[in-house]
């Protein structure tokens, strides 16, 4: 895995994925930074994904959040990484969350091992137990990446001076990615696309466009010095309602849109006919009431330094409307 002396190696997990793919794509052949090279870390290279990014010269090597002894190879004379643990690809093999705390446990044990490396991205979250004062703790997905943060910061202090922790929104992406639990619901042919949910349409939720994620790990790396130890929320149009959202959609669309407010009781209701683990229904009911009861501090509490902010060249995080105009919709719209 050598490189040219004067190429600094930026690896990246997930690079197969939505947030590490905005990396690589961000980074790769960019001549704003001619002197990083991205290595694209994937369990298996052979992959059609993987093969796609080898093909536009994106060098590709193997690694396993899992497998600790393959992460010192993939690590190795690197000047940073990106790193990322995928929590629902661990959890529907073993219903539990603490797969994937463990490999980020497994990551950073290995980081802590390799001299070159001077900065980590590390995409987390935050305690949702901690932040809402205990109310809701069922948030597991959250939860088991800020579990690897307090071992870092704990058990290998020198580390984390060197890591930005990178919270990051829900995508806007999820109405497509996984329709069935976020998109708005078409009633009957003809009728309108209902979005339910146990807030009003005025409420702000923190979303953003996980292409986005490039940019921001960008300027993270050109203020990496003062931002070791912070942490930096990457979250988009944050002034459009939930409600306005769903408009801007249909109007853009072409399509009769209706907000419906459901209660709570309802919501965990709706989840579990999905037919999802009961882990997952208390997760995303959770999830849920946080954002709406405690929004303002989940990502954009004290200290947190806003994507928005340290964004290079001028660029601009992605509005929802900007989005809309730029997403495939075809697939949902197809099955309404
Ligand atoms: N959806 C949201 O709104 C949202 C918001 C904030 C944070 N998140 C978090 O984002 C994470 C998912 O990121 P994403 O959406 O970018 O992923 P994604 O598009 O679903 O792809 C998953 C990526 O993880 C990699 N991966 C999975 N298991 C791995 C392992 N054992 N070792 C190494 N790599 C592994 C996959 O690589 P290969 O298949 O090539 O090995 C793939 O690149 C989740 O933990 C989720 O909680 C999601």
């Amino acid at each position: 895995m050598s490189t040219e002396p004067d190429k600094r190696i930026i690896a990246v997990f997930g690079a197969t994925g939505y947030q590490g793919g905005s990396v690589v794509k961000h980074f790769h052949n960019n001549p704003a930074t001619p002197n990083l090279v991205m290595r694209a870390l994937t369990r298996d290279p052979t992959s059609a994904k993987a093969v796609a990014l080898s093909n536009t010269g994106v060098a590709v090597a193997q690694a396993n959040l899992s497998d600790p002894s393959t992460l010192k190879t993939a690590l190795e004379g690197v000047h940073g990484v990106y790193l990322l643990t995928d929590f629902f690809a661990t959890f529907f093999t073993t219903l539990s969350a603490e797969a994937e705390t463990q490999q980020g446990i497994n990551a950073f044990n290995v980081i802590a091992s390799i001299p070159t490396i001077e900065h980590v991205i590390w995409s987390s979250a935050p305690s949702i137990t901690h932040v809402s004062g205990g109310k809701y703790t069922n948030v597991v997905h959250m939860e088991s990446k800020a579990k690897v943060t307090q071992y870092v910061k704990e058990k290998l202090p020198e580390v984390w001076k060197k890591t930005t922790e990178l919270y990051i929104g829900a995508y806007y992406q999820l109405w497509v990615q996984f329709p069935q639990f976020f998109a708005p619901k078409k009633v009957e042919d003809g009728g309108a696309w209902v979005m339910s949910a146990p807030c009003g349409e005025g409420l702000i939720l923190p979303g953003v466009d996980v292409r986005d994620t490039g940019a921001t790990v960008h300027g993270i790396f050109l203020k990496r010095t003062e931002l070791g130890g912070k942490t930096v929320s990457l979250v988009g149009d944050d002034t459009t309602g939930t409600g306005d959202r769903l408009k801007t959609w249909g109007k853009l669309l072409g399509q009769k849109t209706a907000w419906n407010k459901i209660s709570d009781e309802v919501l965990v209701g709706n989840l579990s006919a999905l037919g999802i683990p009961e882990m997952l229904v208390t997760d995303m009911a959770d999830t849920n009431f946080a954002f709406r009861d405690f929004e303002g501090k989940i990502l954009h509490g004290e200290g947190i330094v806003q994507a928005k902010d340290i964004l290079p060249d001028g660029k601009k995080l992605t509005t929802w409307e900007e989005y809309v105009k730029t997403e495939n919709w075809d697939s949902l719209i197809q099955s309404g």
